[in-house]
C-alpha cells in the first residue's frame, strides 16, 4: 500500500531532504516573451539532484520535464519524482474564457469540459498540477482577479468548483490525462478591503461560513488534491499561518488530508504584515499551521532544518507535511512512472487539436452576456451591408486570452475583426481603432466616426485588456479605461445603430452605455476563438444565453455590490431622486439607486421568455418533507433559444438576520420557438440551512419566501413555511 511505501521512504530521508520535498519553486515562464514561452533552464539541476526541491512551477514541454525527471528519479539520492505545477487556469495553448465567463455560462458540464480539455492539453505539455479552481466570491469588482473567480454567489461558486475540479482531476489521478486541482485561496482573499489586491480582510465567521468558505468546501467534496493558502490576512492573522482556518477548518473539521501550498512568497510575507519577526518563525508559524509547500520564500528550506534540531518544531508536524507531499506524488503515478508526462507525441497530438479548439469557441459563445438589446439590433441579418468594427479591442490578438493565459500564444487568437469578417458574408467591413486602451490621445476619433458614418452598424469593441484585471490589477475606477468612453460618444453622435462589445474582467460600469446606447454585450475575455463566438452571435448562428454570474453596478460608489444582500433597520426600496427624499433617513445613497444597473443572473435572449404562476405541492413542509415547485416558461419569441430558471429563497426570521435572497437551484434549459417546458424544483430544509447564532449549521422553522424567475430582480414570489427541522 501507498501508505507502507511513504513510510519507508520517509524513514529514509535526511532532515534537509524532508525539506527539500517541500520547496516549490518557479521556472522562467514569466520572464519570457509575450509570444514564445519556451524557456527551458537547466539553473535547477544541481538542486534537483541535492533533493532541495519538491518540483517546479510554470515550465512546461514533455521533453523539457522527462529531463528534468531524469535528474530526479536517476541522479538525486533518493529518486523521488517531481511535481510540474502551473497555472492552468482557463486552458493550456487552446486558451478558454476567463473563469468569470466561463460562469456566465451557468453550464456546468461545458466548464467541467472546459477544465478536462486543459488538463488533456496541459498534462501532455508536462504539467501535473494546475493551479486552479480559483474560488474566492467577489462582491467588490475593483478587485482585479475577480476575473479568476465565478462571481458573487456562494451557490453558483460551489457548483462551479466541483465541475471544474472534476474536469482537471477525471476518475483516476493517475491517468496521465488528468492532473492534481489546487482549490485556492484559502480564504477570503476575495473580500480584500476596498478591492485592493493582497488587502487586509476582516468578518464575522457567520459571513466566512456562510459565503466564503461553501466553494472551498464543495471543490475538497469534489476531490481537489491540494489547496493553496491565501496571500491576507484574515482577522488580524495571515491566512497561510492561521491556526482556526487551515487547522480547526480545514483539517479538524473537514478532515482535508491533501497538501497545502503556500502562495508566492506568503510565508515569508507574514514577516511584512507584522505577524511574524522573521522569516524562522514564519516558517514555523505556517508548518505549524499546516501549510506543507513553501512557493518561492524557502523559509523551510532555511530554517525548519534548524527548527527541527533545536527542538522549537516537533518532527513530526514536518513529518506530517512530507507525508502530505509524497501522497500526492504517489497518486499522480509519479513513483511507477515519472515520464508520465513527458510524452512527446502525445504532446504533438493534444495541443490546439480540432476538438479543444471546438470546446473553447462552444464555450466562449455561451460565456457571452447580451445586456441590451433595443429594437433588436442583434442578431445582424443580411440587410446589414456595411459594418464598421470600431474600438482598440476590435483588430487585436493580444488582450484576447486574457489574464493568466501565459501559455497561449496570442498570435493564435481569432481578433473580433477575423471573426466578424469571416461571418460577414457579402457586408462590407471596415475597421477604425478610435483610441488606444488606456491613453488619452482623440487623434484617431475622426478617422472612426468617418468610418461609423459610412456604415449601416457599428460594432464597437470595448473595454479592458488582458492585464486590467487579474492578479494586483484592481482599479478604483471601473468604468472603461482611457478615452473609451468618449470615444463612444463621438460615434454616438453619428445616429448609427452601435452594438458595444465590452470585454472585462470585471463588472464595468457601464451607467452611460446602459442609457444610450441600444445594444450591449459583456464579452469578457474568450480566449483563443473570441472572433469566431462573437461573431457567430453577433450574425444569430447562435442565441446568447449567458446569465451574469456577479451585479453589474451603477456607480463605483456602490461596491461592494451583491444580490443576496440583508435587509437593514432601515431598507429604502424608493428611487434616490424622488421629491421630498432628502428628508428620507433610509439606508440609501442620495445620488445613486441602491439596485444593480443589470443585477446577478441577468441576461437576454434574441427570442422572450413568459413565466406562468409558480406553484408549490404545499404551503408548508416539516423537516424531512420536500417542497416542490413548478413552474411553466415558455419560448415566446421567434428563435430558439435557452433560459437559466433561477430559484431563489428568503427566510424572513433568522437567529442571524438572513439574506433578501439566496439562489438555491437553476436549471438552463433549451426551448424552441414557442416551446412550453413545465419546470420543477425540489427543496428541502438542508437547503434551507445556514450558520445559526449558535454557530451549528442547520434550518429553522418559521416562515419563508421562495422566489423563481429569469434573473435575481424580476422574480415571482410564493410564501411557505417551515414547520420543523431535523437538521
Ligand atoms: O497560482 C498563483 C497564485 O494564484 C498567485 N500568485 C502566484 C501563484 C503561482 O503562479
Amino acid at each position: 500500500p501507498i501508505e507502507k511505501r511513504i513510510e519507508d521512504l520517509l524513514a529514509k530521508m535526511t532532515l534537509e531532504e524532508k525539506v527539500g520535498q517541500l520547496n516549490f519553486v518557479v521556472g522562467d515562464l514569466f520572464n519570457t516573451g509575450p509570444t514564445v514561452r519556451t524557456s527551458q533552464s537547466d539553473k535547477f539541476n544541481d538542486a534537483i539532484k541535492k533533493g532541495e526541491i519538491t518540483g517546479i512551477f510554470n515550465i512546461h514541454g514533455a521533453e523539457y520535464v522527462g529531463k528534468l525527471q531524469k535528474l530526479a528519479v536517476k541522479e538525486s539520492r533518493l529518486g523521488i519524482p517531481l511535481i510540474i505545477g502551473a497555472d492552468i487556469i482557463h486552458g493550456f495553448k487552446t486558451v478558454f474564457p476567463i473563469p468569470l465567463g466561463e460562469s456566465a455560462s451557468w453550464d456546468l458540464a461545458a466548464i467541467e469540459n472546459g477544465s478536462r480539455v486543459a488538463a488533456i492539453e496541459s498534462t501532455a505539455g508536462g504539467i501535473n498540477l494546475t493551479f486552479a479552481p480559483m474560488v474566492d466570491i467577489s462582491r467588490d469588482s475593483r478587485w482585479g482577479r475577480t476575473a479568476e473567480g465565478a462571481g458573487e454567489d456562494p451557490y453558483l461558486g460551489s457548483l462551479i468548483a466541483a465541475a471544474r475540479v472534476k474536469g482537471f482531476q477525471g476518475k483516476d489521478l493517475a491517468d496521465p490525462r488528468t492532473m492534481a486541482a489546487c482549490v485556492k485561496h484559502f480564504v477570503a482573499y476575495g473580500a480584500a478591503e476596498a478591492g485592493r489586491d493582497y488587502n487586509t480582510t476582516d468578518m464575522s465567521e457567520y459571513l466566512l461560513r456562510d459565503v466564503y468558505l461553501p466553494p472551498f468546501k464543495a471543490a475538497l467534496d469534489a476531490g481537489s488534491a491540494t489547496l493553496m493558502s491565501a496571500f491576507n490576512e484574515l482577522n488580524g492573522v495571515p491566512a497561510t499561518g492561521n491556526m482556526f482556518t487551515m487547522d480547526q477548518i480545514l483539517r479538524k473539521e473537514w478532515g482535508f488530508k491533501g497538501a497545502v501550498i503556500s502562495d508566492w512568497q506568503n510565508i515569508t510575507e507574514m514577516v511584512n504584515h507584522g505577524y511574524s519577526k522573521d522569516h524562522a518563525q514564519a516558517a514555523e508559524q505556517a508548518l505549524r499551521a499546516g501549510t506543507d509547500v513553501d512557493m518561492m520564500g524557502e523559509a523551510y528550506l532555511k530554517f525548519v532544518p534548524e527548527l527541527v534540531k533545536s527542538g522549537k518544531l516537533d518532527q513530526k508536524i514536518l513529518d506530517e507535511s512530507v507525508r502530505r507531499v509524497l501522497w500526492l506524488k504517489f497518486r499522480l503515478g509519479l513513483f511507477d512512472n515519472p515520464y508520465l508526462y513527458s510524452d512527446v507525441k502525445r504532446e504533438k497530438k493534444e495541443i490546439r487539436s480540432k476538438e479543444n479548439l471546438a470546446a473553447a469557441f462552444d464555450m466562449a459563445r455561451k460565456s457571452m452576456v447580451l445586456l441590451k438589446n433595443q429594437g433588436n439590433i442583434l442578431p445582424l441579418t443580411t440587410a446589414t451591408k456595411k459594418i464598421a468594427v470600431i474600438g482598440p479591442l476590435g483588430n487585436n490578438k493580444a488582450d484576447m486570452n486574457g489574464t493568466w493565459s501565459f501559455f497561449g500564444e496570442e498570435q493564435h487568437a481569432v481578433s473580433f475583426l477575423e471573426g466578424i469578417k469571416k461571418y460577414a458574408k457579402g457586408a462590407e467591413v471596415t475597421f477604425a481603432e478610435g483610441c488606444d486602451l488606456y491613453t488619452n490621445s482623440t487623434d484617431k476619433f475622426a478617422a472612426a466616426v468617418a468610418a461609423a458614418r459610412n456604415a449601416d452598424v457599428v460594432i464597437m469593441a470595448i473595454g479592458e485588456s488582458a492585464v486590467m484585471n487579474g492578479e494586483g490589477a484592481s482599479r478604483a475606477d471601473i468604468g472603461l479605461p482611457g478615452v473609451q468612453l468618449d470615444l463612444v460618444k463621438e460615434i454616438h453622435k453619428t445616429g448609427k445603430p452601435i452594438v458595444a462589445l465590452v470585454s472585462s474582467g470585471r463588472a464595468l460600469e457601464l451607467s452611460w452605455l446602459g442609457q444610450n446606447i441600444p445594444t450591449i454585450m459583456a464579452t469578457w475575455s474568450l480566449g483563443s476563438e473570441a472572433g469566431n463566438a462573437v461573431a457567430s452571435v453577433l450574425f444569430g448562428e447562435y442565441n446568447p444565453a449567458g446569465k451574469l454570474p456577479l451585479s453589474f453596478p451603477r456607480h463605483v460608489g456602490q461596491l461592494p455590490l451583491y444580490y443576496n444582500i440583508k435587509n437593514t433597520g432601515r431598507m429604502y426600496e424608493g428611487t434616490h431622486s424622488e421629491p421630498g427624499s432628502e428628508r428620507v433617513y433610509r439606508s440609501r445613497y442620495r445620488d445613486v439607486p441602491n439596485t444593480a444597473l443589470y443585477p446577478f443572473g441577468y441576461g437576454l435572449s434574441y427570442t422572450t421568455f413568459a413565466y406562468g404562476q409558480p406553484k408549490l405541492n404545499k404551503s408548508s413542509i416539516g423537516g424531512n418533507e420536500n417542497l416542490v415547485l413548478t413552474v411553466d416558461v415558455t419560448n415566446t419569441g421567434k428563435y430558439t433559444g435557452e433560459e437559466v430558471v433561477q430559484l431563489y429563497i428568503q427566510d424572513l426570521v433568522g437567529s442571524t438576520a438572513r439574506p433578501v435572497k439566496q439562489l438555491k437551484k437553476f436549471q438552463k434549459l433549451s426551448f424552441a420557438p414557442g416551446e412550453k417546458k413545465t419546470v420543477t424544483f425540489t427543496l428541502n430544509a438542508s437547503d434551507l440551512s445556514f450558520w445559526r447564532q449558535n454557530m451549528t449549521f442547520g434550518a429553522e422553522p418559521g416562515d419563508f419566501k421562495i422566489m423563481v424567475g429569469g434573473n435575481s430582480r424580476d422574480v415571482q414570489t410564493l410564501p411557505f413555511t417551515l414547520t420543523s427541522t431535523s437538521i
